[in-house]
């Protein structure tokens, strides 16, 4: 029988950009509007239909993340943590994650991108259930910055390249990424590049030889936003609020996921928003379980 895929969450690393704020409290844990962070890629993970989850933190920051998240059985999902000593690639994911993975296929999601977009997350279960290694692209403005995507004229993508000076286009890829069983044995086979970490781009490059790499361009009208600098952070959060605030409808709410996919019930749902009576978000949770005839987004 096939296995269900499981999905890793990366949220160590320095943080370095956002100090003072992530001196003591790690970028993943601090607010993003108005929600710890990592409930946005937690959220992505759960929207694709992933059960089975593992964080990766660094070490000073396990406890935390454990008070905050649990052992997932209130939202219907498991969650087990695991440590990175030091940020030492992307790629270190996948050989910290080995036993967790247990020969299943899994998907990896950064604890600091934030993904949004209409028809985002049907796209995403689609891309769950099958058997293809896929990750993302999303045009930016400046692509010296990220990892570019270089694609052919029949459109496949050819190379990949970290932080080019030349850039061959203007694609990034995001960080979230669909791979087979392969993963473990090809992440041993990463070295370290000039600046010292595993980069996920020579693992991608790797599936690209096989030709066995699927990059989904993510559409004009999504969003895929960096938190990691306090523009940027403070960028996503207007977006956001914005959204939230016209619609009504908040974004990342793992509860509200869970409760829309039949993972946890009415009377479950209940009694988590009883535990924030005061709040917006316990009232929320309240609000959209009486109005469920009426939005069934
Ligand atoms: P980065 O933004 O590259 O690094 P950072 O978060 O440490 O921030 P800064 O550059 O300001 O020091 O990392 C992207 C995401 O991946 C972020 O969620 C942290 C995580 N990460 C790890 O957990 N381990 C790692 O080894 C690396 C490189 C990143």
């Amino acid at each position: 029988m096939k296995k269900d895929r499981k999905g890793i969450i990366l949220a160590g690393g320095k943080g370095s950009r956002l100090y003072p704020l992530t001196k003591t409290i790690c970028k993943q844990l601090l607010p993003l509007y108005d929600k710890p962070m990592i409930y946005y890629p937690l959220s992505i993970l759960m929207l694709s239909g992933i059960k089975e989850i593992l964080i990766i933190v660094s070490p000073s920051q396990k406890e935390l993340f454990k008070g905050l998240l649990g052992d997932g059985n209130e939202w219907g999902i498991k969650i087990k943590y695991a440590i990175q000593k030091e940020p030492n690639g992307l790629v270190e994911a996948f050989i910290i994650g080995e036993e967790f993975i247990n020969g299943s296929s899994v998907a990896l999601i950064l604890g600091d991108n934030f993904f949004h977009g209409s028809q985002l997350s049907e796209k995403l279960k689609k891309i769950n259930l099958q058997n293809r290694n896929t990750i993302f692209a999303y045009p930016v403005k400046k692509p010296e910055s990220f990892g570019i995507v270089e694609f052919n004229k029949d459109g496949n993508a050819i190379s990949i390249v970290e932080k080019p000076s030349n850039p061959k286009s203007n694609f990034a890829i995001t960080g979230l990424y669909f791979y087979d069983q392969s993963v473990i044995e090809k992440s041993k086979k990463v070295f370290p590049s000039e600046r010292g970490e595993l980069e996920i781009s020579s693992l991608n490059q790797m599936y690209l030889e096989e030709h066995n790499l699927h990059v989904e361009l993510l559409p004009r009208g999504s969003a895929w936003l960096d938190t990691g600098t306090f523009d940027s952070l403070q960028e996503a959060n207007i977006y956001i609020r914005s959204l939230e605030k016209r619609q009504g409808l908040k974004i990342g709410c793992p509860e509200e996921i869970s409760w829309r996919q039949a993972w946890i019930n009415d009377d479950q749902l209940k009694k988590i928003a009883k535990k924030f009576p005061k709040s917006d978000y316990g009232d929320y949770l309240i609000n959209i379980m009486k109005n469920k005839d009426k939005y069934n987004l």
